[in-house]
């Protein structure tokens, strides 16, 4: 990686809220679609809660020294709607404790002279929202909007870097298609109108932040490069359905106000005059978040394809469906900035990171070489698209702290920093210590 390129970049780390903070019914949170899914048996592979964990709820101070250690420019964390609105859907009143946690992380974020970047949401719908359709309901947006605005009233005046929604292929895909997330529900391509709402609750709130003093307001997405099993002309084909309903679903209503051709799913999006406007209305910039490729070959199933292990790929520690391929990275940013063309703002990369077994305690800096190789080569991939003319502007290492790890709890582990998921002991891995050399060499 050249200095110089390296140079242009903002430096940062990602954490979510249910993912961090533990302490879910302090202060009047309220329980969110996340809460009915790890108190549900057999929905968390290893039974935990989220609770107690990391506990940054408890323990900010430690998050937010342990960012300034690391010298990045940005922290992007989210807030927990229900903390905030605890019954939203239900009263609405305000819980005004909720909002000032997150003033204290701002407040504290700033004073570290580490820019602040709040996701509004980052998967955890209030409980009386999915009661009434969840996402599936256009009436969603309208509520996100309301959470929004509260959110912005307060810290406005000190936050300008917001991100909306938080890839909503995995709330669509993984929460309402498939049931492998909250709200755990099997709709198949029933469930793509949570696509469009997701989208317009974006295209509803971006405006209000800016009147709000936002230089920034934008989605997150999350992207993968899909690879045929073969050349073969049926494998090219299931991959050409995969591409449409995982990246192009996303980025072609953001970035050219269109959906593409879903006539294979047999779905009309619920689209309402004035939607497409709001929905490809120019952001600041494009939150990309990146893992891995898939490689997908047709099925007999309902679903027309099935996933299968990328050949010769090494793996994280989810196994054969996480292959570690940084030249798909490249090559997949390399034809967004040709497909989209002027329409695609800067990239930044709000998501990049790998997790492999680790032990569950430590009192030593811990880490073998393998995320420290996986972050490095992402990273100069990142570079190399640069270097090929696509804008980008940030990368983000998820994450910063071991962390909740969703259906898969404690069993998965990404942070930069190790986790005692019973004391909250934190301890910097060696891959700590390379970003936050990396960093300094860049700014030298
Ligand atoms: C999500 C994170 C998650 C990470 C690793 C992303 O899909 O935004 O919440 O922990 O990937 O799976």
């Amino acid at each position: 990686m050249t200095a110089e390129t390296a140079r242009s970049l903002h430096f940062s780390a990602a954490t979510s809220a249910f993912q961090i903070e533990g302490a879910r019914t302090a202060d009047g949170r309220g329980r969110s679609i996340w809460d009915d899914f790890v108190d549900t048996p057999r929905n968390v592979i290893d039974g935990s809660t989220a609770e107690p964990g990391p506990d940054s709820f408890h323990r900010v101070d430690e998050d937010i020294a342990l960012l300034a250690g690391l010298g990045v420019d940005r922290y992007r964390f989210s807030i927990s709607w229900t903390r905030v609105i605890p019954e939203a859907g239900m009263n609405g009143s305000v819980n005004e404790a909720g909002l000032d946690c997150y003033e204290r992380l701002v407040d504290g974020l700033l004073a570290a002279g580490v820019t602040p970047e709040p996701t509004l949401y980052h998967w955890d719908l209030p409980v009386a929202l999915e009661a009434a359709g969840g996402w599936l309901n256009r009436d969603t947006a309208h509520r996100f909007g309301d959470y929004a605005e509260v959110v912005a009233d307060r810290l406005g005046d000190r936050v300008r870097h917001w991100y909306t929604i938080n890839e909503p292929a995995s709330t669509s895909l993984q929460g309402y298609a498939l049931g492998e997330l909250a709200p755990g529900r099997s709709l198949l391509f029933e469930a793509l109108p949570t696509v469009h709402h997701q989208l317009l609750a974006h295209g509803l709130v971006a405006p209000m932040l800016r009147d709000h003093g936002a230089v920034q307001a934008a989605p997150t997405l999350n992207h993968s490069l899909i690879l045929p099993a073969t050349e073969a002309e049926e494998d090219l084909g299931a991959a050409g359905l995969l591409d449409t309903i995982m990246n192009r679903l996303f980025a072609d209503p953001l970035l050219s106000g269109r959906y593409p051709d879903l006539s294979a799913f047999g779905v009309q999006m619920p689209i309402v005059d004035g939607d497409m406007d709001l929905i490809s209305a120019p952001n600041e910039v494009y939150g990309f978040n990146y893992y891995n490729p898939i490689t997908v070959r047709p099925s007999a199933g309902p679903v027309p394809f099935e996933m299968v292990p990328t050949p010769g790929a090494p793996v994280t520690g989810f196994g054969p469906m996480w292959p570690i391929r940084p030249d798909t990275m490249r090559d997949f940013l390399i034809d967004m900035a040709h497909r989209y063309g002027s329409a695609l703002p800067p990239i930044v990369i709000t998501e990049n990171g790998a997790s492999f077994p680790e032990p569950e305690t430590t009192t030593t800096e811990i880490d073998y070489s393998d995320r420290i190789d996986y972050l490095n080569d992402h990273l100069g991939a990142v570079i190399d698209a640069k270097s090929a003319g696509v804008r980008i502007d940030g990368y983000t290492v998820w994450s910063l702290l071991d962390n909740f790890e969703w259906a898969d709890g404690w069993s998965q582990r990404f942070g930069l920093v190790h986790v005692d998921m019973h004391t909250g002991t934190r301890t910097p891995k060696a891959s700590y210590r390379w970003y936050r050399d990396l960093i300094a060499a860049a700014r030298s």
